[in-house]
């Protein structure tokens, strides 16, 4: 049974090991992933029965007006369950008090963020691909 939780209490970096970053070239390392987490405003974690971190998603905000919702990922073996859901769908409940809450995605993922009530918008962006493992950061 996959459980939730909001904080970092007991969080190591072995814990984040079960290969996040799917498909990323330059993958950050546990420990950048560790720093990540510490440095967001708000996060919820999804955990195996083993305490294995299985899913994640973090928000950044200035607690006035808005939120960017940079990371949410789901272990490729825990996909399909409704854990990336039900991370949206709490993420969004902590931030209901807010006016903006936006993120960027493809467009194969919309449909997923539109069944949660969010709405297709228009973005900009900048990646330095050489940061990509956040190395030296943090
Ligand atoms: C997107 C992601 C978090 C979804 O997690 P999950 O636990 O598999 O999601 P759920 O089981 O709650 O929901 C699955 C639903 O989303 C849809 N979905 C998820 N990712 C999708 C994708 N890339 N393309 C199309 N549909 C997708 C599934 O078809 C399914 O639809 P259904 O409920 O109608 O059957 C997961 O696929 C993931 O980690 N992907 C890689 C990282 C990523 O893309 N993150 C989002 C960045 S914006």
């Amino acid at each position: 049974m996959v459980t939730y939780k909001d904080n970092l209490d007991g969080i190591t970096s072995e814990l984040l090991q079960g290969g996040f970053f799917d498909g990323w070239p330059n993958t950050p390392s546990p420990q950048a992933h560790l720093r990540i987490l510490q440095g967001s405003d708000a996060l919820v974690l999804a955990l195996g029965e083993d305490g294995r971190v299985v899913g994640y998603i973090t928000a950044i905000s200035d607690g006035v007006s808005c939120a960017y919702i940079p990371h949410l990922e789901v272990l490729p073996a825990y996909r399909g369950k409704g854990i990336g859901k039900e991370l949206v769908r709490r993420m969004l409940a902590k931030l209901d008090y807010l006016y903006m809450v936006d993120l960027l995605c493809d467009p194969d993922v919309q449909p997923f963020y539109e069944s949660l009530g969010m709405q297709r918008a228009t973005g900009m962006a900048l990646r330095n691909y050489d940061r990509q493992n956040c190395a030296g950061v943090g």
